[in-house]
């Protein structure tokens, strides 16, 4: 594999001196998180009562969203230590865990696993799933939010952008941004939903993210790409 999937799947990416996340999604009250929740709130009527982990939890926002949903326990897995660390900061009645997916060795299973823009960062897709299957009860749901796969193919916003291919379904991309560069894998949906089929967690719902007309309003930039999916809140359910 090349330079920008290296970089990519690096665990440690957001630790690095040249990314500064909390510049970016520090809490809910960046304008990313309260758009990504327009759309994931409809998900949270089937968060209550229940056990959930978020994977790749950053700061954290989204764990304290589950809580105030009615999540029974809630429990962030991040691998970045400064993000682990502002999201303690932030959160401290939530447990964030220090560790990847791939490191996690949990104490329990839970009903439902979410994942908002970190199977960016997973490079063996196939072991994910599995290991997410694993995480989760017979009756779990995996709600994941995804690049859509022409929208990042763009250059936007006049960012620095590069690419690397991987396959007809998969590439790599590297963006400059003011809060630091990160590489980000993008897989297009049918990969997804092939990987989950493998894995014994299938793909029921494909819900195309426009941007809101709320986003829109805080950051006009969006406006450009009114009407065009930017992500796709994906919901698999455990099927064996
Ligand atoms: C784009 S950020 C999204 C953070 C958060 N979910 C949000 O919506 O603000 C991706 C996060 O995934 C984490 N990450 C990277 N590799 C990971 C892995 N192998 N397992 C779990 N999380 C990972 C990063 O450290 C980073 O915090």
């Amino acid at each position: 594999m090349g330079e920008l999937f290296t970089r990519a799947s690096d665990q440690r990416q957001y630790d690095r001196d040249d990314v500064e996340w909390s510049a970016e999604r520090i809490s809910f009250a960046s304008p990313t998180s309260v758009h990504f929740w327009e759309y994931l709130s409809s998900c949270s009527p089937s968060w209550l009562g229940k056990d959930l982990v978020d994977i790749g939890s950053g700061s954290g926002w989204l764990l304290d969203q589950a809580k105030q949903a009615g999540a029974r326990h809630v429990v962030g897995i991040e691998p970045s230590r400064k993000n682990v660390e502002l999201a303690r900061r932030q959160y401290p009645h939530i447990t964030t865990v220090l560790a990847s997916l791939e490191e996690y060795s949990p104490s329990q299973n839970f009903d439902i696993a979410v994942a908002v823009m970190s199977l960016v960062h997973i490079g063996d897709l196939q072991e994910a799933f599995k290991k997410t299957h694993n995480l989760l009860n017979p009756r779990g749901e995996f709600q994941a939010i995804v690049p859509d796969f022409d929208y990042f193919r763009r250059p936007r916003h006049d960012y620095e952008v590069s690419f690397e291919d991987i396959d007809a379904d998969e590439y790599v991309t590297m963006v400059k941004r003011p809060f630091g560069t990160l590489a980000d894998i993008v897989r297009s949906i049918d990969r997804y939903r092939a990987v989950g089929n493998e894995t014994g967690l299938r793909l029921v719902e494909d819900v195309p993210m426009p941007p809101t007309e709320k986003l829109m309003q805080t950051v006009p930039r969006y406006r450009g790409s009114a009407g065009k999916p930017m992500t796709h809140l994906l919901r698999f359910i455990v099927e064996k």
